[in-house]
């Protein structure tokens, strides 16, 4: 996640000798396509707009801060990921990304299918009327009760996570009399090049059964030797934020290579393989994001190559976007409060959220960008931390950006490409109350998830 130092914008040149920023950019009023919605644009009076309504009027409406999230574009998004992959594969969103039920409702008109990995995100989308079949449950300490849930419930699968989860996913299926739908999830050994906290695919893990040393064929072995499993699959998800298609090469490469050996030993060939989620989105103009086409191909034709090569019959390819979906068709909305120049260093712009609706930057160094939207400015560009109001000095939203040095108290700032991991990860620290998502579409704003009230702090504060 690091990017290449570059010289320093004008005001700071002489002190940004640590760290690691771009220049600013020619024009800071200049929206990067990239990073931004796709409806998102600047009206004649500079202010930046989304479906058509300009923040101004979205701040005065439902508060900052909050996240804006543009649903024609996640629609689209949708969309795009569904005819790149065509009928002869499945794409699953992976709900842990930003869920709700407007979501799930959306998913389901455009044709999606939702991966989902706790007993929550299952009460979600079931409740919001996601056909059951069209749900893959996932996690790697699945509990019995939700389990239970899921199998009464129906789901299209259950992906397997570990040699105990074959035999407690079988007794439940089996007390229930069905066949559970199950995949194996497998660890095939590659090195994700991202963060290590969202790289899933190397072995020194919690996640999955490794390829190594026989034990996912062992865990084949076990499960289609159980009555109340119906293995359909090999399940590997390498990690997040991904632009090299290298690590799918060999995942794909290495999950065949084991249908090959099933087929071999079993004489059956598993119908689907799920290639996971991981693609990476761009959250500055320095990101350079695939379009879901060129990953479709690309995925397809590296497991249909690798069949070819073991005589196999090209399974049903499945994958579960979420990032790639959902990332970048919101922005988070904040108000400027306090801003601290240190001369000679930065300036610290504080806002009125923080660590508590983006704990991403803290957690695994994650870069952002930022914009004034609120209004242009031609003033020359200063170097900022935008940080939150949270009792910690590692409340920081974006490390380093460039804002025009007019930028005042009570100015609207937005950072883009926050839907994914932002509202789903928020918490509430120092008592925060955890922002609303707001969906906007052809000039119309609702509410899909609420802002917190204190009340609602306080319900749970049984005294
Ligand atoms: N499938 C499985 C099995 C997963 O574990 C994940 C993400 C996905 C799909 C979706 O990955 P995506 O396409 O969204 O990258 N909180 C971290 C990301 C953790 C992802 C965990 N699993 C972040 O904020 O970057």
């Amino acid at each position: 996640m690091s990017r290449s130092a570059h010289p320093a914008g004008p005001r700071h040149a002489d002190v940004l000798t640590e760290g690691h920023y771009s220049a600013p950019a020619a024009d800071l009023n200049v929206l990067d396509e990239k990073v931004w919605a796709r409806t998102v644009t600047r009206d004649e009076d500079g202010a930046l707009t989304v479906g058509g309504i300009a923040v101004a009027r979205l701040a005065e409406e439902f508060g900052t801060p909050a996240y804006f999230l543009d649903e024609s574009d996640f629609r689209a998004r949708c969309r795009a990921w569904a005819d790149a992959f065509g009928p002869d594969a499945d794409v699953f969103y992976a709900g842990k990304a930003f869920l709700s039920r407007a979501v799930v409702r959306w998913l389901k008109e455009e044709g999606l299918n939702l991966d989902v990995c706790s007993g929550g995100e299952l009460t979600t989308a079931l409740g919001a009327g996601m056909p059951a079949e069209r749900i893959a449950f996932h996690g790697n300490n699945k509990t019995v009760a939700e389990i239970e849930r899921a199998v009464e419930a129906g789901v299209g699968r259950i992906v397997l996570d570990s040699f105990q989860e074959i035999v407690r996913v079988a007794h439940i299926a089996q007390r229930h009399g069905v066949r559970q739908r199950v995949q194996i999830r497998v660890t095939v050994g590659v090195e994700a090049h991202t963060h290590e906290f969202i790289a899933t695919a190397h072995e020194d893990q919690k996640f999955g059964i490794a390829l190594a040393d026989g034990q996912a064929a062992e865990a084949v072995r076990r499960a289609l030797s159980l009555d109340g499993l119906d293995l359909v699959g090999i399940h590997s998800h390498i990690g997040s934020q991904i632009f090299d298609m290298a690590g799918f090469e060999v995942s794909a490469r290495r999950v065949v290579q084991l249908l090959a050996e099933v087929r071999d030993e079993h004489g059956v060939e598993l119908p689907e393989i799920d290639l996971g989620g991981g693609l990476g989105i761009a959250y500055t103009s320095e990101d350079d994001p695939r379009e879901p086409h060129e990953i479709a191909k690309a995925l397809s034709d590296i497991v249909t190559r690798e069949c070819e090569a073991a005589k196999l019959r090209t399974p049903r390819i499945s994958v579960e976007p979420g990032r790639a979906i959902v990332g970048p068709t919101a922005f988070t909305l904040y108000e400027v409060g306090t801003i601290k120049p240190l001369e000679g260093l930065r300036t610290y712009v504080s806002v009125d959220g923080g660590m508590s609706d983006n704990i991403r930057t803290a957690l695994y160094d994650a870069e952002y960008s930022v914009a004034l939207v609120s209004r242009t400015s031609d003033a020359e560009p200063m170097l900022v931390r935008v940080v939150g109001k949270h009792c910690e000095s590692g409340d920081i939203v974006v490390k380093d950006a460039f804002l025009p040095a007019d930028l005042a108290p009570g100015d609207l700032i937005a950072v883009p490409a926050t839907g994914a991991y932002c509202r789903s990860m928020a918490s509430n620290y120092n008592h925060a109350l955890r922002p609303p998502v707001v969906a906007v579409r052809d000039g119309e704003a609702r509410v899909i998830v609420r802002r917190e009230t204190e009340e609602d702090l306080l319900r749970l504060d049984v005294g």
